[in-house]
């Protein structure tokens, strides 16, 4: 029986479906597990329209969530937050750049920041973009401000936009908040020396003319690549975690009559979609509107046969059950092989994330 074997974030997935019809403490139970192995310390406020996902992430999650950022299993995108310290950059050529990351869980690693500047049409010559993190605030006519270069880019004439990299600030920020005094980023003309560009490549600030929708898809961006403390702990462990369910022996109750009838066919793969909506999650989830996250159930049968996937071990416990069905259970119908999705949820901010987890759909079965 499945509800005596060791299950993954699929079986807290059946439960919560299951607990359609089980009270409410149940039920809750059921969400902040699920929760828990989500990573979330919990479920996101209600929210009537979800905010619009910005197009670098919706084409992150169309790309099955392939993160640019090696061992990154989280992708987050940030615009700069207005200050007053806009002002002091009123050129085109020059500009202080603030994400405020505080909102990141302190168990996620930065893996790659990749800043993303548009490009203005039409500008001739060659250029450099020049990013600083701004390791502490000059104050006026007192002390200049000192800054450490993060990357140094050629512009030239072309289209699409143009990427640095912020890696190391955004490392620095979320071990020390206090200090992210932003970033500076300067456009200079090539081959002289330090002669500011009349006419940028690029957008760095917002002109005083610019509507909201104009400036909203031309400003810069930065995407922030990260591992969370699961993935950390899975991908050192180097191998795919089954976590023991706790609340197996509750489910084994509500589900026994479905369970005697096909307790006799041998141990497979079976479908379960999971959908969001009636798991009451579709106002936090923006995508997917669920998934199909299949589960395993079967008996495994003396002889044990080859496409059952047991191991040593699960052949020799169902010998033993055959002679001696009193002595020990048969060998559990289990996920051997399980793999990843990415979804696309609101964080307590209200922005977009997304992220890649781990053993949400079962691939293969086994007998173990
Ligand atoms: C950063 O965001 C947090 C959470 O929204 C907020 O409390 C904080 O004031 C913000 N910091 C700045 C400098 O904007
Ligand atoms: C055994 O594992 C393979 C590969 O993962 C899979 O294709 C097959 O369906 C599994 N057998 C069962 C009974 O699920």
């Amino acid at each position: 029986m499945r509800g005596a074997c060791a299950c993954a974030v699929v079986c807290a997935l059946v439960a919560l479906c299951a607990c359609a019809g089980l009270d409410e403490r149940t039920r809750g139970a059921a969400e902040r597990q699920l929760l828990a192995l989500l990573g979330l310390p919990r479920r996101p406020a209600r929210r009537a329209a979800p905010p619009p996902v910005p197009r670098a992430m919706r084409l992150l999650y169309e790309a099955d969530g392939a993160i640019p950022a090696a061992a990154a299993n989280t992708a987050r995108s940030f615009h700069h937050t207005p200050t007053e310290l806009d002002e002091r950059f009123p050129g085109e050529h020059r500009f202080r750049l603030y994400f405020n990351l505080s909102g990141i869980p302190s168990d996620e690693i930065a893996r790659g920041a990749d800043l993303t500047f548009q490009r203005v049409d039409e500008v001739t010559g060659a250029q450099r973009l020049l990013l600083y993190d701004v390791v502490r605030p000059g104050r006026r006519g007192k002390t200049a401000p000192i800054l450490r270069l993060l990357d140094s880019v050629p512009l030239r004439p072309a289209k699409g936009a143009v990427t640095a990299d912020a890696l190391s600030a955004a490392r620095r920020w979320l071990s020390e908040p206090e200090h992210n005094h932003g970033l500076l980023v300067r456009v200079l003309e090539e081959g002289e020396r330090n002669v500011d560009a009349k006419q940028p490549h690029v957008r760095v600030r917002r002109r005083v003319t610019e509507e909201d929708e104009e400036w909203n898809t031309r400003q810069p961006l930065l995407l922030l690549y990260t591992e969370d403390s699961r993935a950390r702990a899975a991908r050192e462990s180097g191998e795919t975690r089954l976590v023991r369910n706790k609340r197996a022996t509750q489910r084994r109750g509500h589900r026994t009559h479905h369970r005697r009838k096909e307790a006799r066919e041998v141990c497979q793969r079976r479908p379960l979609y999971v959908d969001f909506a009636e798991v009451g999650w579709s106002d936090w989830i923006v995508a997917p509107h669920g998934y199909e996250a299949y589960y395993c159930q079967g008996d495994c049968p003396f002889p044990l046969f080859d496409h059952l996937n047991g191991t040593n071990h699960a052949i020799v416990q169902t010998l033993v059950n055959s002679v001696n069905p009193a002595a020990v259970p048969k060998a559990c119908c289990v996920p051997t092989q399980l793999s990843s999705i990415s979804m696309l949820y609101m964080d307590e901010l209200n922005n977009v994330v997304l992220k890649n987890y781990q053993d949400m759909m079962v691939m293969g079965c086994g007998c173990r």
